[in-house]
């Protein structure tokens, strides 16, 4: 079988060229295979698990959380069962990571509940409240997540209502370390996305223009933004402060702004 085609991500086969694979695919060959792989990104492989009820990831451990988290000293978690606790207590905002399946110096596995897709055509109100909540709640525990893209994000079904949470937070990093932000503009993805799914509710004609004007957001974008009045006034003024002091946006202040957001959803 060529491992090519259902590893995708560069990063897995680089690993696998590199013979570092070797062992892991062997011994999970019932899993992951062609027969049942599900989709692929920058950083993992899924494949569909326990008769579609779960997915199966094989993900490599280049991600930023192995390298910005150490393991901590005196634990006796491993460095993916960090990653799990550090992943569940952001529930119900991140998809929980149910079981780590394998580990070695180059990937992980993992199991997750298996997601319907999240449309943007079809996202809700609601949902987007989530997210903002997502952002809020993440931003005060000085964790980052920058992809926030629609296709990291997946639905489950309670009691024919449907809950959107992120399976993808594979780049969850810290924003500040000793009181330095790793990147002044940690906030860029956030707001791009952000904007994405204000767009996608208040003004669906616009999404393709606020998308271009977010890809490289300033006072001139802004100004076009507040000029047409479609987003509501509180996402307004985040969008003028994150766009008046691009290289120096506080956290603490982005929470409060967030909260705000947060209220007008109500
Ligand atoms: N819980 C899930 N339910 C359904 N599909 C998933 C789930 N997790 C991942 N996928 C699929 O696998 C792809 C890659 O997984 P993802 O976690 O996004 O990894 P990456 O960091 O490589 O982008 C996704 O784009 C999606 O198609
Ligand atoms: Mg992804």
């Amino acid at each position: 079988m060529s491992y090519q085609k259902i590893l995708h991500s560069p990063e897995l086969i680089q690993l696998y060229q590199q013979g570092h694979l070797f062992k892991v695919l062997s011994k999970f060959a019932d899993h992951i295979n062609q027969e049942k792989y599900l989709g692929a990104g920058t950083h993992a492989a899924s494949f569909r698990h326990k008769k579609g009820r779960e997915v199966l990831k094989i993900c490599t451990k280049k991600i930023s959380y192995f390298q910005h988290f150490p393991l901590l000293e005196h634990s006796r978690d491993t460095h993916a069962q960090q990653f799990q606790k550090q992943i569940d207590i952001c529930y119900p905002y991140l998809l929980p990571v149910k079981n780590i399946l394998y580990e070695d110096n180059y990937v992980f596995i993992y199991t997750q509940k298996l997601c319907h897709r999240l449309s943007i055509s079809k996202i809700t109100r609601e949902m987007v409240a989530k997210i903002f909540r997502m952002v809020h709640f993440l931003t005060e525990r000085n964790l980052l997540l920058t992809d926030l893209a629609p296709n990291n994000f997946g639905l489950r079904e309670k009691r024919k209502h449907h809950r959107i949470f992120l399976y993808d937070y594979h780049d969850l990093q810290p924003i500040s370390v000793d009181g330095k932000q790793l990147r002044t503009n940690w906030w860029k993805g956030i707001i791009k996305n952000l904007t994405l799914y204000m767009s996608a509710i208040y003004c669906r004609q616009n999404i393709k223009k606020y998308e271009k004007i977010m890809e490289n957001f300033n006072q001139e974008g802004y100004q076009i933004i507040k000029k047409e009045r479609l987003l509501p006034p509180p996402y307004i003024k985040l969008l003028y402060y994150v766009s008046s002091h691009p290289q120096n946006v506080n956290e603490e202040r982005f929470c409060q702004l967030l909260e705000k957001c947060v209220e007008n959803f109500r």
